[in-house]
């Protein structure tokens, strides 16, 4: 359970906040999104759940951030790595070895896990990142959406609890992108392994998450189940975020008295939509 408490931020030598008054709960087992415009203080609320602030980036820190009762600015980071497992938006910087298996080697040895456990762990996120053939290439020779699955399976390795990623599509091709999202959800739902990520791809992100969670300047301005979030297309316009085509879709059709079902979230989902809104039947029916 992450909670966090009237949380306001600024980087030192900075007079603006970053974070103001953000106020939220994230129950174990929760698939949460994260969008907003660039500046909107995304990044700077996962360095609050994973400690990056303040123990890395300094500043005003006010009000409490708790994971499983750790509060973050007590907790050294070493043990707060050890529940959330993070995949930063600047992926080279996050790379140390050299070789891919050391990559995640160094993470299992740095955190004490026994040695005749580190071989499956090695393999077993290797696979599930979709890299084992990767397993001895040189990280500097890999392209960047390789470099974010290296990233991904180190993180995977460790085991976390509570996994955060920052925009971890961002180097990858839509089906690589479909990967990330569905290994995700697998982990969420087989492993109970609580998920964070922010996005700007948010059609994909609305089709995995369970919540959603918008921010602005430094706020949250809305957050709730996904579909709730969707049909409060004015605020996301105001805080600029993109509306996934299928829910202004939705919400044209439910303007004009057309469709009164949920927002789809997927391909199937707006199929039905559609043959709702122009009265179709199935077609297996018809
Ligand atoms: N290391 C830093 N030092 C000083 N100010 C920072 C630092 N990092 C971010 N900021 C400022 O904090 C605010 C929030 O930035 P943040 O990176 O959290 O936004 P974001 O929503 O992640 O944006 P983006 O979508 O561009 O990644 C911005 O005004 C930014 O300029
Ligand atoms: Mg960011």
């Amino acid at each position: 359970m992450i909670r966090i408490r009237d949380l306001s931020f600024s980087y030192s030598g900075s007079d603006s906040r970053a974070l103001s008054s953000v106020s939220l709960s994230v129950p174990d087992g929760d698939f949460l999104g994260i969008v907003g415009p660039s500046g909107a203080g995304k990044s700077t609320l996962t360095y609050a759940i994973n400690g990056v602030i303040p123990h890395h980036y300094r500043g005003d820190f006010y009000g409490t951030v708790e994971v499983d009762g750790m509060d973050t600015v007590e907790t050294a980071p070493q043990k707060l790595a050890l529940r959330v497992g993070s995949v930063f938006a600047d992926v080279e910087a996050q790379l140390l070895a050299s070789i891919v298996e050391d990559e995640l080697l160094f993470g299992l040895e740095n955190f004490g896990v026994p040695e005749d456990e580190i071989e499956h762990r090695i393999e077993g996120a290797l696979a599930a990142a979709g890299i084992s053939g990767l397993r001895r290439r040189a990280t500097n020779g890999l392209s960047g959406g390789q470099k974010q699955k290296v990233a991904i399976a180190a993180i995977l390795a460790l085991e976390p609890a509570i996994i955060v990623m920052d925009e971890p599509t961002g180097e990858l091709d839509p089906k690589s992108s479909r990967n990330i999202f569905e290994l995700m959800r697998e982990l969420n739902q087989k492993r109970g392994v609580t998920v964070i990520i922010v996005e700007q791809k948010s059609a994909m992100l609305c089709e995995f998450a369970r919540r959603l969670a918008v921010m602005d300047e430094g706020r949250i301005v809305m957050a709730g189940p996904v579909r709730d979030v969707l049909r409060e297309t004015e605020i996301l316009e105001s805080a600029g975020v993109e509306i996934p085509k299928i829910a202004m879709l939705a919400g044209g059709l439910r303007e004009r008295g057309l469709y009164g079902g949920e927002v789809p979230l997927n391909l199937s989902g707006a199929a039905s939509m559609m043959r709702d809104a122009l009265g179709l039947k199935p077609i297996r029916d018809q």
